[in-house]
């Protein structure tokens, strides 16, 4: 099993680091065998998205950066699961996650990484764990990804450090770290939610009636996700009641 960490630190061995460092200690604990992989955004060439919307439109191929892009999406492609990791600035992710993300976000619409498993993993100063924690699960998830954990540290300035707190967290953590590593060895399909059927029939949707020569028509016509009889990514046993919700709403927003 090869599990990939995608560090959004600009500092390579930050708060943010090191405490996917004490994940990947966690991991081995439970299973020797497991190959960690660490790309640290800030020493990646990932240049700054132009906005040309060429990606969406045209296909990632069309992207005028010539970058790690393409390699980081295959390492993305061929790891077991991912461990993506931003530290809070300004109540948000950092930059260099904020960008790595808008150089993927083509993958919101041919979402390519559908089915593989992920954890996120946040650290802050003070707050902004859950919200921002949140989000970037939000993302990750429309481009594929199911989050398995989401987990954070906070790492107070000297003069505010509360050390009960750092162990009440540092035990969340492993406790989280556990559930991941749970999730990643289970190989049945994830059942996917409500919300995530919904909106599986409304890209579908909204697809089927897109130009064909957009980027996203031909992606899901090549996948054959615009045939009716298709509910979700990949084969899953959707449930009678969830299918019957998924049909009236998104009639009624036809
Ligand atoms: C530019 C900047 C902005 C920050 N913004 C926040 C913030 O909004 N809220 C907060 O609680 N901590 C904030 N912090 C503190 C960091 O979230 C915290 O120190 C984090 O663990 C840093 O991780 P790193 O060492 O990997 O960079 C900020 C730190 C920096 C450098």
């Amino acid at each position: 099993m090869n599990i990939l960490a995608v560090i959004g630190s600009p500092k390579v061995d930050g708060n943010t680091y090191k405490t996917v460092c004490q994940i990947e200690k966690e991991l081995y604990k439970k299973n020797e065998e497991i190959e960690f992989e660490y790309v640290q955004l800030s020493r990646t060439k990932l240049e700054l998205c132009r906005g040309c919307y060429l990606c969406i439109e045209k296909g990632e191929d069309k992207c005028p950066l010539k970058d790690a892009r393409e390699s980081l999406e295959r390492k993305m492609k061929q790891a077991d699961a991912v461990i993506f990791a931003s530290p809070v600035y300004t109540y948000n992710v950092s930059w260099i996650m904020k960008n790595f993300l808008d150089r993927f976000a083509y993958r919101c619409h041919r979402p390519e990484f559908h089915g593989k498993k992920a954890m996120v993993v946040i650290t802050t100063g003070a707050v902004g764990l859950g919200f921002v924690a949140n989000i970037l699960s939000f993302m990750l998830g429309s481009m594929g990804f199911i989050i398995c954990a989401k987990a954070g540290i906070t790492f107070a300035p000297p003069h505010e450090k509360d050390e009960k707190k750092l162990q009440i967290e540092t035990g969340k953590l492993i406790r989280k770290t556990e559930v991941f590593y749970k999730k990643i060895i289970n190989p049945n399909p994830v059942k996917p939610s409500l919300v995530k059927l919904l909106t599986f029939r409304m890209q579908q949707k909204v697809f089927s009636k897109a130009p064909q020569n957009l980027a996203d028509f031909n992606y899901w016509k090549e996948k054959g996700w615009l045939e009716k009889s298709e509910n979700y990514y990949y084969k899953v046993q959707a449930g009678i009641l969830n299918k019957l919700i998924v049909s009236i709403i998104s009639g009624l927003i036809a």
